[in-house]
């Protein structure tokens, strides 16, 4: 998504991307308000799947410190050049063979809407989809870029065929402060997508499960729901595994990297005097929880659709013991994410990849879409 907008000569609106050839390998690269991931991918050989290279993390605690030190934050305060400093860093220790980059923009940072038309295509659904981006998006269409997808179709009441498509837009401006973090790290960013978008790729490609994804990251947790690899609905909060730790620090009276600490070795299951752990943690996880109750339940009466199982993603689905509170909160099977499932790796690594799958699900859903038909 986005990568025509990076050619020479303007920005053409409205046209589909067409795929750059994958050669060789992609870099997906997730900027997250807390860390910075990459998972190097090499093409697969023939009809096989993408092959995992190498991955590297690189965590910032100093927003735990203080707040507006985050790399982004959601009034996409992306610092550019430290941005760039941090990137340069992972790259040092990751020495990746491939300089070509996909990366991800928070979902905060775009306007994404489910649209309901006839079912048209080409040029018709084209002018259709200017039209419908003039009414829906918030800033003039000038000053952002726009990317679509059909999603789904359906029969009406009336017998008419009609589709859904998911609109995306991006500021212009947001676009131009990625471009020049990647090319100050030396790389050559190819494209940008939402992280929804990989996210609904990496997590549900093949598998028609209308599927709630959870991805708690440390500033904010995104809710999407997505099935058969395409995205359909997105929401966000910014309840999320900064909200847990801080609740611990106050709660205990504690730093905040001690209660970073303590949440991510106890998690829910802390038992005796650590009880009092998971009793910060539950209102805050309960508010979360019923975002996402609310999320399934606009889009099940919007948009026809039967949520059947909920997927955790990002860092915060490794707190312990989540996956059993939220399934027992919100009746529906929950699991946690599992990206390697379209990826080929040595199974020497498998237990090392399973622990940090669930951080690293957007950057390798990025890497896929090189590959992707
Ligand atoms: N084992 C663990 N138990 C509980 N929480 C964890 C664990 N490991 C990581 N986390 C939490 O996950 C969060 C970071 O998640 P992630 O790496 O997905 O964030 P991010 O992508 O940088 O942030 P965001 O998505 O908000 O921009 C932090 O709040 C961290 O405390
Ligand atoms: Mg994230």
């Amino acid at each position: 998504m986005f990568g025509d907008f990076f050619k020479p000569g303007g920005l053409p609106v409205f046209r589909n991307f067409s795929r750059i050839l994958p050669q060789g390998g992609i870099l997906g690269v997730d900027i997250g308000t807390a860390s910075i991931k990459a998972v190097e991918l090499e093409a697969p050989s023939a009809q096989g799947m993408p092959r995992f290279r190498n991955y590297g993390i690189l965590e910032s605690y100093s927003h735990l410190d203080r707040l507006n030190t985050a790399i982004q934050t959601s009034g996409l305060k992306m610092l550019e050049n430290e941005t760039a400093e941090l990137l340069k860093n992972l790259l040092h220790h990751l020495n990746p063979k491939f300089k070509n980059v996909v990366a991800s923009i928070p979902s905060f940072s775009a306007f994404t809407s489910l649209l309901e038309m006839p079912a048209l295509s080409g040029r018709e659904l084209e002018q259709v989809m200017r039209y419908q981006a003039q009414v829906v998006v918030p800033l003039p269409l000038s000053e952002v870029v726009i990317d679509w997808t059909p999603v789904g179709e359906y029969t009406d009441e009336k017998g008419v065929k009609k589709q859904q498509v998911f609109l995306v837009s991006v500021p212009k401006e947001t676009v131009a402060k990625y471009q020049s973090v990647f090319h100050q790290a030396g790389l050559t960013l190819k494209a940008l997508e939402i992280e929804g978008l990989s996210l609904a790729r990496v997590l549900t490609r093949g598998d028609p499960t209308e599927t709630a994804v959870v991805d708690i990251g440390a500033r904010s947790t995104s809710i999407l729901v997505a099935e058969n690899g395409l995205l359909k609905y997105s929401a966000q909060t910014d309840f999320a595994g900064a909200s847990l730790t801080q609740a611990v620090s106050s709660g205990l009276g504690v730093s905040v990297r001690r209660a970073e600490e303590l949440k991510k070795q106890k998690g829910l299951l802390g038992q005796g005097g650590e009880y009092g752990l998971s009793t910060l943690m539950l209102p805050f996880l309960d508010v979360i929880l019923s975002e996402v109750r609310r999320v399934k339940d606009n889009y099940e009466k919007s948009y026809r659709g039967k949520i059947e199982r909920v997927m955790l993603s990002g860092g915060g689905a490794n707190l312990l013991g989540v996956e059993k509170y939220a399934a027992m909160q919100l009746g529906l099977p929950v699991m946690k994410a599992d990206p390697w499932k379209q990826v080929e790796f040595s199974p020497e690594i498998a237990p090392v990849l399973a622990e940090v799958g669930s951080s690293l699900a957007v950057a390798i859903g990025l890497g896929m879409r090189q590959f992707s038909s």
